[in-house]
């Protein structure tokens, strides 16, 4: 799960898909990473560990990193909140196998549509909220997804 700081809605990413993973008996190694530098070390977001909390979710132990390139060889699966996370993590990658491993995470609730999570640091609660439940859907359907397996 990437995002540009890795202290709002990567983390929250995380947090979800891992809870939901637990629920459903899936053994799946998740992690969350932002493209910049500017959080590395620091907790989620207080306003996003409160968000999570309300909903269940304890992010609280979380510590942001930055992507690296190496991320690429250890998931499967790279989901990016927004469009500029998608050119940031497609500008570092290697070769076509990097590149089919990076997804837009709102494709999975809309098809085709590239739409972004809206980024929720410069706003009041309620985008906190707009961004649970935007998260809250796409990792259902990805866990589904995976059930199909
Ligand atoms: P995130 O939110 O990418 O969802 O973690 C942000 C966090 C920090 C900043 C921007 C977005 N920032 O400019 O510091």
């Amino acid at each position: 799960m990437v995002c540009l700081g890795n202290i709002c809605r990567s983390p929250l990413a995380e947090g979800i898909l891992r809870q939901k993973a637990q629920q459903n008996n899936i053994n799946l190694f998740i992690d969350s990473a932002g493209t910049s530098n500017y959080h590395i070390g620091e907790n989620p977001d207080n306003r996003t560990i409160s968000n999570a909390k309300k909903h269940e979710v304890d992010i609280s132990d979380l510590r942001a990193r930055q992507f690296s390139v190496s991320d690429f060889d250890e998931f499967d699966t790279i989901f990016v909140m927004d469009s500029s996370n998608y050119a940031d993590v497609i500008a570092q990658a290697r070769n076509m196998t990097d590149k089919n491993k990076v997804e837009m995470i709102l494709n999975r609730v809309y098809p085709n549509t590239n739409m972004s999570v809206p980024d929720p640091y410069f706003g009041g609660e309620q985008g906190f909220e707009n961004v649970y439940i935007l998260l809250d859907k796409a990792c259902e359907i990805i866990i589904e997804s995976i059930k199909q397996y």
